[in-house]
């Protein structure tokens, strides 16, 4: 009987926090505590010129290279360039103007991704 009640008690629990978690809005982006998705800020600021593949175009240079090792590139590299742009230095696409708009949170998402990706490449 005691086994039953709880059971019937425990149940009540579980459909009571069910409900609750039913009752979070569904996206919590608009309250800015949703982490930033970096693929997604990627293809919006970066593709452009570094490709959607991370492989570059015509307008700049692949992320799938050695040279944007983090060892030779940290990520404080990615938070200047996308802050103040970059000289032509190692190639000849010329050079990078400042992408505005994006917070330090979504760069670092952005790296996390681009660090991602070349890890997938075997690019470490
Ligand atoms: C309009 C084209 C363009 C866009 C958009 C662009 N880049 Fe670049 N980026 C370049 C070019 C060109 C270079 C290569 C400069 C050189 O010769 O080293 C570069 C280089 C870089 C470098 C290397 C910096 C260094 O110190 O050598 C980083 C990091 C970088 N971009 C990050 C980003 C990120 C992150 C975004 C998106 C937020 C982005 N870029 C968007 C064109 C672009």
């Amino acid at each position: 009987m005691l086994c039953r009640a709880l059971l019937a008690l425990a149940s009540a629990v579980l459909a009571g926090a069910s409900a609750c978690s039913n009752a979070r809005p569904v996206s919590s982006s608009a309250s800015g505590s949703a982490a930033p998705d970096g693929r997604r800020l990627y293809a919006a600021s970066c593709a452009a010129c570094h490709g959607a593949d991370l492989k570059g175009t015509p307008t700049g240079p692949p992320f799938l290279d050695a040279i944007y090792r983090s060892d030779h590139h940290a990520d404080e590299a990615f938070l200047v360039a996308a802050r103040s742009g970059v000289r032509p230095h190692h190639w000849n696409f010329g050079p990078m103007p400042p992408v505005s708009g994006l917070t330090d949170q979504q760069v670092a998402a952005i790296v996390a991704y681009v660090r991602s990706q070349q890890q997938a490449a075997g690019i470490r």
